[in-house]
């Protein structure tokens, strides 16, 4: 009879052990009472980078990597990408269901009232040098906001819980606007409640003179972008949230920490990293060249690869009929051939088949944003922007997951045994 438990022997004392298996995984501190003697620490698991521990549960969303499937609580991001709105979208990932129209109507309502920022946070603003990295601007603005809401550290209250979620989703936007104008020296527009939450922020970026024209089809595919970048379950800026959040921090400093993650080229900075690495090809011609670097080893084809996804990223499908949508509206961005190109050719090359590298959201989002005007280096913010509701929603997860307790990995120490210290003027 088929049972649920794992039998384990252990070969240094010939002992057996069997372990419950739940939901496919065994515990780890199960193996703990794996000893060779009564002083020994126990078994321990020995996984760099997680890539087989699960470090939490969670119901927020689902990813099946070898099918290509992702959901957003249970509802697949094909149908939410074509149907809702980001702020709707948002409510689905902290609430668990579709809202109704009354409770939409007060979810818009709570975010649209809370757009502006304190003053103070324009003065810190003002200290980034002219030239400062937009993501490096907006993790110290939000790191900043705890200082002015110190009422978020009590993060055991829902009520007050609600309010920092509310202020983060509705004061993010304003601050990466006002990050944009900086680098280039505009004055700093303020929130125009009677606009949506995607216009305003397109108002705020872009607005100069009052002339600016609103365009609804670019409009409807940065939601789509922010929509499809809303959640992806334990990548690595999520997690940094959650450990971070762990603590028990407030809110601010945890999502400050996501930032952090997601600013890095391998994550978030991918974006950015697809379009250097477009322009340093600059030519189809030079394709196969830089294809020989990458499988020598020398580059990575950025924009590929992921550690889930072992077949076509489902965003990216997504997200490259989302790219006709926007060229039709400004032209053919330059380098969207090069980008089909390399596509091409990477997947019927023999190593990117192996690996199981297909293109990831990265490959041609960043194509889109710059042809809607965005600079390379602002990429990374629109992810943190569409990305602020997985984080915040699993934040409150963890919190309420009574498994969770301080996020403290073990390690294997590998220095020095115990030895004397040497003095200075005896050291060679
Ligand atoms: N170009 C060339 N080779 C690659 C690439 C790539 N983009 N990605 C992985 N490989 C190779 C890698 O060299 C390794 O080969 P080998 O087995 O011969 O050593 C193999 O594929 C497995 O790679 P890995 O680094 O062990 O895989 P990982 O799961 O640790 O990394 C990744 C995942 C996304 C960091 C990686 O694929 C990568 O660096 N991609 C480029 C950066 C990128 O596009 N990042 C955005 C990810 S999607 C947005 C997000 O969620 O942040």
């Amino acid at each position: 009879m088929s049972k649920d438990t794992l039998t384990v022997t252990d070969n240094r004392t010939g002992k057996s052990y069997e372990l419950p298996v739940t939901d496919g995984t065994i515990k780890a501190t199960d193996l703990r009472q794996i000893k060779t003697s009564e002083d020994d620490f126990g078994l321990m698991t020995y996984d760099p980078a997680f890539l087989n521990t699960a470090s939490c549960r969670s119901a927020v969303t689902f990813i099946d990597g070898d099918k290509g499937i992702l959901r957003y609580r249970g509802y697949p991001i094909e149908q939410v990408a074509e149907k809702a709105s980001f702020l709707e979208t948002a409510y689905l990932l902290f609430e668990g269901e579709l809202p109704n129209r009354t409770q939409m109507d007060k979810w818009e309502h709570d975010v649209r009232y809370h757009t502006y920022v304190h003053t103070n946070i324009i003065k810190f603003l003002e200290g980034f040098r002219y030239d400062a990295h937009p993501m490096g601007m907006l993790l110290g603005a939000v790191g900043a906001l705890s200082t002015f809401y110190p009422e978020s550290k009590r993060i055991e209250d829902p009520a007050n819980r609600y309010l920092q979620r509310v202020r983060l989703m509705a004061k993010l936007p304003t601050m990466a606007a006002f990050a944009f104008r900086h680098s280039r020296g505009l004055p700093y527009v303020f929130p125009k409640n009677d606009l949506s939450y995607i216009g305003n922020f397109v108002n705020m970026t872009f607005e100069i003179g009052r002339q600016h024209e609103p365009n609804p089809v670019l409009q409807r595919a940065l939601e789509i972008l922010l929509i499809l970048h809303a959640d992806h379950e334990q990548n690595c800026s999520t997690s940094a949230v959650r450990s971070v959040g762990s603590s028990h921090v407030d809110p601010f400093s945890a999502v400050a920490a996501g930032i952090a993650a997601l600013y890095g080229p391998l994550h978030g900075g991918a974006n950015e990293a697809v379009l250097r690495m477009l322009d340093e090809i600059d030519d189809k011609k030079h394709i196969p060249t830089f294809i020989k670097a990458v499988k020598e080893g020398g580059d990575r084809l950025m924009g590929f690869g992921h550690r889930v996804y072992k077949s076509y990223d489902p965003r990216a499908k997504l997200i490259k009929k989302v790219a006709y949508d926007v060229f039709e509206q400004t032209g053919l961005n330059p380098k969207l051939e090069i980008a089909l190109e390399l596509e091409r050719i990477a997947l019927q090359d023999d190593y990117f088949i192996k690996r199981k590298l297909y293109p990831n959201v990265d490959f041609y989002s960043g194509l889109i944003y710059q042809a809607m005007g965005y600079p390379t280096d602002y990429f990374t913010v629109l992810f943190a922007l569409g990305r602020l509701p997985g984080w915040v929603a699993q934040w409150e997860e963890m919190l309420q997951d009574k498994d969770q307790k301080i996020s403290r990995p073990r390690q294997i120490y590998t220095g020095y045994a115990e030895r004397e210290f040497v003095p200075m003027a005896m050291r060679g």
